[in-house]
């Protein structure tokens, strides 16, 4: 008999973890490795922002606060919203959360009963196939490919949808495709959800990374709003990774049951990470900061995408958000895992296979272009040497 419950067969791990693992391994027996595999922004946390933390240290605010986040923190959430998305939620709609997974974690423990159905992108991140599983629901995949831009089409939604969905997560900008879906494609699964009586689950922690335009979030359709749970956060906007901070907006009619969930599993969110989150939505040095960090990774992108398509056998689109790129490899005739591996262990370019983010990756490859343009170009080099010659 197993020592654990069998509900923990179901969940998956995350790839990205063992490639750096391996390729750590590597480094430790002295190979040179680029690495590309972990989603993180290589830039630290604005000072500003350290700072506010430090001083709420200094201050000893260093005790349990309120289960769902502090006030100040709320309502800096609530007019975040309101200036970016043109609706003001009121702060008994939000539960702040230490990161955007537990945000996921939470929605779909709230929403999602054994034998129901849930719709989500695949690829995608991993996290979300992993609870379907772990709580006994149906996956039902909506594949994303070039040919639809790796949006999440509402017709392919139409196809899939049943009697039995009670949940549709979007994620956009996309990970790992860099894809980000229309206004007019949200307008449309909004319809859909409306008319089925459908939940969605938006995580929209790419929000502030959209090379063109403006984010359009799925709440900002009033038909949508009633029935979405929008989760945000700070980890990947203000290279706060390692600070785990984030939040979610709901309705109220499940937001008042659902912030039990947080209440028997945290506590609360740590405190003084909380006053460094209001100085991160308010401060106007930081907004300066995230804009410049974004016209870093649009040079990221350029460089990458035309070094990657001018490699033999690869093919990729350009990522309209998000810090992947996500080439297609089919022409090289081999599967995303074998190519990912020999990239590694051959050339010491860390990526990660496609299919870390569910069958519908394979033929892919995603880079994390979160490094600098030099470490780009030399990745660039070795695969060219590798591919072309
Ligand atoms: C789509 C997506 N959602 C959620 C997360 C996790 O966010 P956090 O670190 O805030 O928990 C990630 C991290 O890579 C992500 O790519």
């Amino acid at each position: 008999m197993k020592p654990y419950a069998s509900s923990l067969d179901d969940m998956m791990g995350e790839a990205a973890f063992d490639v750096l693992a391996k390729a750590k391994a590597l480094e430790k027996k002295g190979r040179s490795v680029l690495h590309f595999e972990i989603g993180e922004p290589d830039f630290d946390t604005p000072k500003e922002i350290v700072n506010a933390a430090k001083h709420a240290l200094d201050e000893g605010f260093t005790h349990y606060v309120g289960f769902d986040g502090i006030q100040e923190l709320k309502d800096a959430v609530c007019e975040h919203v309101n200036e970016c998305l043109g609706y003001e939620p009121s702060t008994d709609q939000v539960i702040i959360l230490p990161g955007v997974k537990p945000g996921i974690f939470f929605s779909m423990l709230a929403l999602v009963n054994k034998g129901d159905e849930v719709i989500y992108p695949n690829p995608g991140f991993p996290t979300y196939l992993s609870l379907i599983r772990y709580l006994g629901a149906k996956d039902v995949p909506i594949y994303l490919n070039e040919r639809n831009d790796f949006e999440m089409r509402a017709d392919e939604i139409e196809n899939k949808i049943s009697a039995k969905t009670k949940l549709i997560i979007i994620n956009s900008p996309h990970n790992p495709t860099g894809g980000v879906c229309s206004k007019k494609g949200l307008e449309e699964i909004s319809a859909i959800a409306a008319e089925r009586g459908t939940w969605i689950l938006s995580d929209e922690i790419y929000s502030n990374m959209v090379y063109e335009g403006k984010h359009f979030s799925v709440s900002e359709v009033d038909q949508a709003r009633e029935r979405t749970i929008l989760i945000d956060g700070f980890s990947k906007s203000y290279a706060m990774t390692g600070w785990r901070l984030g939040w979610l907006v709901g309705p109220k009619r499940l937001v008042e049951r659902m912030r039990l969930l947080p209440l028997n599993a945290l506590s609360c969110t740590s405190s003084f990470t909380q006053r460094a989150g209001i100085e991160a939505l308010s401060n106007s040095e930081v907004k300066g900061w995230m804009k410049s960090m974004l016209d870093t990774f649009r040079k990221r992108r350029d460089t990458i995408v035309k070094g990657l398509n001018s490699i033999e056998g690869f093919k990729c689109h350009l990522p309209k958000g998000a810090f992947y790129a996500y080439p297609n490899v089919r022409k090289t005739g081999m599967k995303s895992g074998e190519i990912s591996d020999l990239l590694l262990n051959r050339l010491g370019v860390a990526t990660l296979p496609g299919t870390a983010f569910g069958e519908g990756g394979e033929g892919h490859l995603r880079f994390s272009y979160a490094s600098s343009l030099e470490v780009l170009r030399e990745a660039i080099g070795r695969m060219k040497k590798a591919f072309n010659e």
